[in-house]
């Protein structure tokens, strides 16, 4: 699909102006976020996102996220704003957290995947907001891998994906989250009246960062559990085989000692271990994704494609925590694992 001699821009002012240029032409362009890379095209524009689609391979039906730069913005784009909507934005924009909203005639549906309701971000990377600045409308985003592949978080993995699929791509640097943003949803908490946030999709802003909002949050089944076929889902995101590099990924959960020993048993040709700085695993080649949740969420995906790298036809990784940030780390391996995984 070489449609376009696709050209690498730095992140300068004249940069960000052709870019936009770009983007009021009705193409695509890739764009850093803090938290992943996005395929950035005009929302408003059908042609623009379907090109976004086209260039993913992604499903009609899952849903873009729609980025603001100024909280004027989202008047155009949701219908309404509920006051935890408002009180969340305040305290987390701008910055990684996705609030699906009901959405406004202006927002094609091509853009909501067919849905009522739109996805709204404020990314707080500086070269996104420029982007947005110039360009003068929202940019529907979704993350800049091929459909499936683990997320770009930095310029060169975009590259691999879409060369010749998109006329330019920023180079912002390496993204400081390294996980996708937050997505969260409105709704009354069981019986009780009161209004509730419930996470879709976990990222850097925490439950226990949202329960300083509201003591309402909720965490969708979706997040920890596969989705059966055919089952109806809060974010449809959660149904689609999701950041799996090539090898077969198996989540191995037990200490350093009890890991390597389970490794060293069932390793065979071209296995590759995922590991925290705790594992040493002598004689198999091992990627270290670092200890702290922040820092196994920085360099989850960079890791999970460099294993595709390395030709490995297995992977076996430790489990992390899902606690804090823990919890997005854990959603993203376990759906790379297509949840297997192995309790020691
Ligand atoms: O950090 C991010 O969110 C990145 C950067 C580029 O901003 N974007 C991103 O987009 O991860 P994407 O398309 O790869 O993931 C968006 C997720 C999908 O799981 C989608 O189903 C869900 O958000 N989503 C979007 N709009 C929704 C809606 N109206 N209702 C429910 N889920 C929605
Ligand atoms: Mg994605």
């Amino acid at each position: 699909m070489a449609k376009y001699q696709t050209v690498m821009l730095d992140g300068s002012e004249l940069s960000v102006k052709k870019a936009a240029a770009f983007i009021n032409a009705g193409e695509v362009v890739g764009m850093p976020t803090e938290t992943v890379y996005g395929l950035a095209a005009d929302a408003f524009n059908e042609e623009a996102v379907a090109k976004i689609f086209a260039a993913k391979e992604r499903p009609a039906d899952n849903p873009l996220i729609v980025h603001i730069s100024d909280l004027t913005m989202i008047t155009g784009i949701a219908a309404e704003l509920p006051q935890l909507a408002v009180t969340c934005a305040k305290r987390f924009w701008p910055g990684p957290l996705t609030m699906v909203l009901p959405k406004t005639p202006n927002v094609p549906f091509i853009t909501s995947g067919g849905l009522d309701t739109v996805g709204v971000r404020m990314p707080s990377h500086p070269v996104a907001r420029a982007l947005i600045d110039a360009a003068g409308v929202p940019l529907a985003a979704p993350s800049a891998n091929l459909s499936g592949s683990p997320s770009p978080t930095c310029a060169a993995h975009v590259l691999k994906d879409m060369n010749g699929r998109i006329p330019a791509i920023i180079d912002g640097g390496e993204c400081d989250a390294g996980v996708e943003s937050t997505v969260i949803c409105f709704e009354e908490d069981g019986g009780s009246g009161k209004s509730a946030i419930k996470i879709l999709r976990p990222g850097r802003i925490t439950a226990q960062m949202l329960s300083e909002v509201t003591p309402h949050v909720l965490i969708d089944k979706g997040v920890l559990n596969a989705v059966e076929n055919g089952a109806k889902v809060a974010s449809p995101g959660m149904k689609y085989k999701h950041y799996a590099p090539k090898a077969k990924v198996t989540l191995v959960d037990g200490t350093a000692e009890l890991f390597a020993e389970y490794v060293k048993a069932h390793a065979g040709q071209g296995t590759v271990c995922l590991v925290f700085r705790d594992t040493d695993i002598k004689g198999l080649p091992c990627i270290v994704i670092g200890d702290t949740a922040e820092e196994q969420a920085h360099r989850l995906f960079a890791a999970l494609r460099e294993a595709d790298s390395m030709g490995a036809a297995e992977v076996f990784a430790r489990c992390p925590t899902t606690d804090g940030v823990g919890l997005a780390v854990y959603n993203r391996l376990i759906r790379a694992a297509a949840f297997r995984v192995v309790k020691l």
